[in-house]
């Protein structure tokens, strides 16, 4: 369509749906933070971002266990630091059919990546037992081995039932908390865990919003504990880093963080700076910086312990205020200070990547344990040049930026001047039929003057309408606010101003007006074949004008009534132009938008009572010829040819229109031209037809020609 410069878009949108602008959402998958996973990619500034196996400048050194075998059980290749299962599967006799025997980790030990030592499980064990015989009284050993059991029982976390999350969160929780016979093992074992939890299914995920409260307080206090025997854990989801850090050289620590093309955290993409006195960007690009300002009034010479921990979405985290209905997910990232109050806390964030939708605004936020949801106190915005979302807030907990969306609208081009052109001839064309009919009304009876004029008035509002209105007159120019306020939705949509709706509500009303004049006309016509001696019966008049201007009344009252909603005006009209919404979600044509049953529909049955009126009347001109006499049958055969005219015009105008729908490529491109040239020359076809073509319009215009040349 594009390629035709000369096809008046505007027009052709009333009736052409395909301009798809809503994208397709696939209702499982969670938005992607990046785009197609291509190897190595490369960012803006230059900087390679490895696929997980490889790293180094130019992706090229390896960051991945080999596959191989470890006492008799086979690992797949492995990238550093995630944990490898065995190929060897319980059998399916036992509670844990499919599930691996065996998991182990990779390392960096001794200048290689090799596997560590492996863990095994017993195959009938379930998370139910390892919920009972977890307890605070076990040795490092036992928690050990219970803890790598959860592990390998959550491997597939596809198979997660809503109970084994329960279970399995409940399990780390109690390790968690019992942080005095943690080992290095049990801890690994835990973290990875809860990573492979969030990749479970989020329908299992429970409803409440504090189910998982304690467990990530517990995290987040864990992290920052001073006897933690680890430093860095670095799962796929999940990301716990705790260290000590010397006071006397430091006025901040900053945590950054890339899960690459593939939304996975590996070891090689996280940095930690323990030497700062402010945020700065990193020299690899990262997702996600957070910067921990120490206080100035700390005792010199001690060391403080640090914890962070990035979760790779929000699952653990279910808000109630904040609804996603386009499946995206957020980081979430925690800072803790082990014994003494952050000074404040900075972070930024890369916006992620919503196809075909922009970022509309984002509001700082921090989990509320009180409220069990996100709120904004204490946090302050700023949307860098960089690109980047930052947020400054005065304490330290978990923290997200939350984002929303609003739909990328292709806006629709100008009226060209071939529409411009179209239109205002047929306006000029229609007063001039409708002055022509009133004038020489008294040669006609009066309903068909009455008819036609109705429908030329109709017409002409509804080019004005469309010259004028079409073109939307706030096109969505929204910029991110200041103030960091609460959002309520990922999908932002605009509240209605009224001006589009109340146009879309009138060309509705008008245009289908128009059909229903029209039918009306046919409808006369039918009764005076009926009748053919008499006139139509009194009344009708009324009726016809009750009809004429009342049902495309009630059509627009019930299209309002059922799709518009002030706070969602897209049910009812389009964004892009003041026209009747024709598309779902997916930039499908929809049966259930009001464009089909408020306008397609009513018009497809009066354009289908308008044909049958015109064969009925062809059988009945015919059949009756030779009785008639002469007269009568030249003002039926005039009769039959202005009404034939009229539902030529409107009838194969728009039928046109549903050639358009239904067919695709050349053809429909054809019909497209075809039904635009016709829809916008259509008054000035009704001019010719209905006032040039008449006697008296010809004698007085000869007569005035005449006069003026003489
Ligand atoms: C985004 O819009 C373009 C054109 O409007 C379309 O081709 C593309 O498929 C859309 N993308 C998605 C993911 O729907
Ligand atoms: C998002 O998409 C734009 C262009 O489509 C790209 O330049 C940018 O790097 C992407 N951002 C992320 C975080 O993938
Ligand atoms: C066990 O699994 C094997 C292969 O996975 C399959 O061939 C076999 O039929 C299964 N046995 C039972 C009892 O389900
Ligand atoms: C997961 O839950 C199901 C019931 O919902 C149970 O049958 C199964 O044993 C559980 N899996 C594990 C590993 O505990
Ligand atoms: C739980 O503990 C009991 C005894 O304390 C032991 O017999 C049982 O094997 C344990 N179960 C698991 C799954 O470790
Ligand atoms: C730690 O393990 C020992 C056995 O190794 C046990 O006696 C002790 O109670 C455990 N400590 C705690 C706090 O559970
Ligand atoms: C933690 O490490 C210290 C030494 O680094 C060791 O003494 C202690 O036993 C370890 N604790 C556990 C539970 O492994
Ligand atoms: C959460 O609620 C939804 C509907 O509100 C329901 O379909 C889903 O099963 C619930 N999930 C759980 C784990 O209860
Ligand atoms: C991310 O890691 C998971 C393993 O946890 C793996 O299955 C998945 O393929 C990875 N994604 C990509 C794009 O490599
Ligand atoms: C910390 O940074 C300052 C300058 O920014 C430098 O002078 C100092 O040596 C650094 N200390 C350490 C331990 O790196
Ligand atoms: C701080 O930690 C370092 C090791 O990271 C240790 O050598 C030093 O003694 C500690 N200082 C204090 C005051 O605890
Ligand atoms: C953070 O700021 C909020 C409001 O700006 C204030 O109510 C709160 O007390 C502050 N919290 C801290 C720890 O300073």
């Amino acid at each position: 369509m594009q390629s035709f410069p000369f096809i008046p878009m505007l027009l052709s949108a009333l009736f052409i749906t395909a301009e798809n602008t809503n994208p397709p959402n696939t209702p499982t998958a969670p938005t992607e933070y990046h785009t197609a996973p291509f190897i190595p990619a490369t960012t803006s500034n230059g900087v390679c971002l490895c696929p997980d196996e490889w790293t180094g400048v130019t992706c090229s050194v390896a960051n991945l266990c080999n596959e191989a075998t470890v006492e008799g059980f086979e690992f797949p290749q492995t990238v550093i630091g995630w944990s490898a299962y065995s190929s060897q599967t319980c059998e399916n006799t036992t509670n844990n059919a499919d599930i691996s025997k065996a998991s182990t980790r990779c390392l960096y030990n001794n200048g290689r990546p090799e596997f560590d030592r492996i863990q095994k499980i017993e195959c009938q064990i379930t998370l139910e037992n390892i919920q009972v015989n977890v307890t605070g009284s076990l040795d490092a050993v036992e928690t050990e081995q219970l803890a790598s059991s959860t592990q390998i029982l959550t491997s597939r976390p596809e198979w997660l039932t809503a109970s084994n999350i329960t279970s399995a969160a409940q399990i780390v929780n109690t390790i968690l908390s019992d942080s005095v016979n943690i080992t290095e093992g049990t801890a690994v074992a835990a973290v990875t865990t809860i990573s492979q939890l969030l990749t479970a299914d989020p329908q299992q995920f429970p409803n409440e919003s504090n189910a998982f409260g304690r467990l990530t307080q517990n995290l987040e206090t864990f992290s920052a504990n001073p006897n933690n025997n680890f430093s860095l854990v670095v799962q796929p989801r999940l990301v716990v880093l705790a260290t000590q850090v010397p006071t006397a050289q430091t006025a901040g620590i900053q945590f950054s963080a890339l899960s690459g093309t593939s939304n996975n955290f590996t070891t090689s993409r996280i940095q930690l700076k323990t030497n700062m006195s402010e945020i700065s960007d990193t020299e690899i690009p990262s997702d996600v910086q957070i910067f921990i300002r120490l206080p100035d009034q700390i005792h010199k010479n001690s060391n403080i312990s640090v914890g962070f921990v990035l979760y790779e979405n929000d699952l653990l985290f279910e808000s109630k205020a904040f609804k996603t209905s386009l499946n995206t997910r957020r980081m979430v990232i925690s800072g803790t200070l082990g014994n003494v109050k952050a000074e404040h806390v900075t972070l930024r964030f890369i916006p992620m990547n919503v196809s075909n939708k922009s970022l509309h605004d984002f509001a700082c936020v921090f989990w509320d344990y009180s409220l069990n949801d996100w709120s904004t106190v204490g946090c302050s915005k700023a949307n860098l040049l960089t690109g980047s979302l930052q947020c400054t807030c005065n304490h330290t907990t978990n923290f997200a930026v939350l984002m929303s969306f609003r739909e990328d609208h292709k806006y629709a081009e100008s009226l060209t001047v071939f529409s411009i052109v179209g239109c205002t001839l047929s306006i000029l064309g229609l007063i001039l039929t409708v002055i022509f009919q009133i004038i020489t009304r008294k040669s006609r009876k009066s309903a068909p003057t009455i008819l036609l004029v109705n429908i030329c008035v109709c017409m002409t509002m509804f080019y004005f309408l469309f010259l004028f209105g079409i073109e939307k007159p706030n096109k969505g120019n929204s910029t991110v606010s200041e103030k960091n306020v609460m959002l309520l939705s990922d999908r932002h949509q605009d509240s209605d101003k009224g001006a589009c709706t109340a146009l879309t509500a009138l060309m509705q009303y008008f245009l289908l007006a128009t059909f229903t004049w029209n039918t009306l006309y046919a409808v006369h016509i039918f009764i005076l074949i009926r009748k053919t001696l008499s006139g139509p019966p009194s009344g009708v008049l009324l009726v016809s004008l009750v009809t004429g201007w009342g049902l495309p009344a009630v059509v627009v009252a019930i299209s309002l009534g059922v799709a518009y909603r002030v706070d969602n005006p897209l049910g009812y009209r389009r964004e892009e132009f003041c026209w009747l919404q024709a598309l779902n979600q997916d930039g499908k044509f929809d049966f259930g938008k009001p464009i089909f049953w408020g306008f397609l529909l009513p018009v497809a049955v009066m354009l289908l009572l308008n044909t049958a009126v015109l064969i009925y009347f062809g059988f009945a001109t015919c059949k009756k010829d030779p009785l008639l006499n002469s007269t009568k049958n030249t003002s039926m055969r005039k009769r039959f040819l202005s009404s034939f005219s009229l539902g030529v015009l409107l009838g194969l105008t728009w039928v046109l229109g549903y050639l358009v729908l239904s067919t695709e490529g050349t053809t429909n491109c054809i019909f497209s031209i075809l039904f635009c040239v016709c829809n916008t020359t259509q008054g000035l076809q009704i001019f010719i037809l209905f006032t040039v073509r008449t006697a008296y319009f010809r004698k007085t215009f000869f007569s005035a020609a005449n006069s003026v040349s003489s």
